[in-house]
């Protein structure tokens, strides 16, 4: 964990109605003073983000997004919502790269880099996400993948402030994670591409969550394993009970 502060981040993706913004002043209620010991973050769909943000006023929860445009500047991009919309909008973050994405949508490293770099110009703190498949898995490239992902996907230019989200494709939205072992081979080795890219300073103060079913049973011990420094939680992070459970297993709460 070294010194940095943990980030538990909840991804709403295509869930949520405004009923659902009763989760924001519940999890904090739940977590009480642990609020203070660590950064907790929900990011729900775009409509909901100005919404989340009242919601969350004066209580320890911070509000983000699932994605924003390549284009930094205001344009003609019918359908598309530019980073410096979403910080207007009271977001503080935005997730990009995320495997449902690169799947869904195409999108590509080069891509998520550009974002990335938007994110950046309007002062949202990316969480830029990274993880290999089950092929690549079992080819045994994983290593290689997240690092080829990494490289082509965070600009020069990224802060300390840059987190990374390491989310095998084949442990989103299943039952199955890797084991801690895993998990710790491919944090030690993002830790070490970012030293190699960024130095030893920067490197060592950026965030890496895990991210991939992680629920209130497994959060615990995946917290303890070294270079994890938080979790990307998407199920589970839907209602205050489960979130705020994952929440108060890590050990900094
Ligand atoms: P999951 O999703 O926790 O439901 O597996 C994680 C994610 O996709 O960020």
């Amino acid at each position: 964990m070294g010194g940095r502060r943990a980030l538990i981040a909840g991804n709403w993706k295509m869930y949520g109605r405004r009923a659902a913004l009763a989760e924001i002043p519940a999890v904090a209620e739940r977590i009480g003073a642990a609020g203070e010991r660590l950064d907790v973050l929900i990011c729900p769909p775009f409509p909901l983000i100005p919404l989340a943000a009242e919601a969350a006023e004066g209580g320890p929860v911070l509000v983000g997004a699932q994605d924003c445009a390549a284009n930094p500047a205001d344009a003609a991009q019918t359908g598309d919502v530019n980073a410096a919309m979403l910080a207007d909008a009271g977001a503080g973050y935005v997730i990009l790269g995320h495997s449902e994405r690169r799947t869904l949508r195409g999108e590509a490293d080069a891509l998520v880099r550009e974002k990335t770099s938007a994110a950046l110009a309007a002062g949202l703190a990316p969480i830029v996400c990274v993880g290999e498949t089950r092929e690549q898995r079992a080819a045994g490239q994983a290593g290689a993948v997240v690092a080829a992902q990494l490289a082509g996907s965070i600009p020069d230019e990224a802060p300390a402030a840059l987190v990374v989200a390491y989310e095998p494709v084949w442990a989103i939205g299943g039952d199955r994670t890797p084991s801690l072992e895993e998990i710790a081979d491919i944090h030690a080795l993002i830790r070490a591409e970012l030293t190699g890219r960024f130095g030893t300073a920067k490197a060592e103060a950026m965030r890496i969550l895990y991210g991939g079913s992680v629920n209130a049973k497994n959060a615990g011990e995946i917290f303890r394993v070294a270079n994890v420094d938080g979790a990307l939680v998407g199920r589970a992070s839907l209602n205050a009970a489960d979130f705020a459970a994952i929440i108060l297993a890590h050990p900094a709460a």
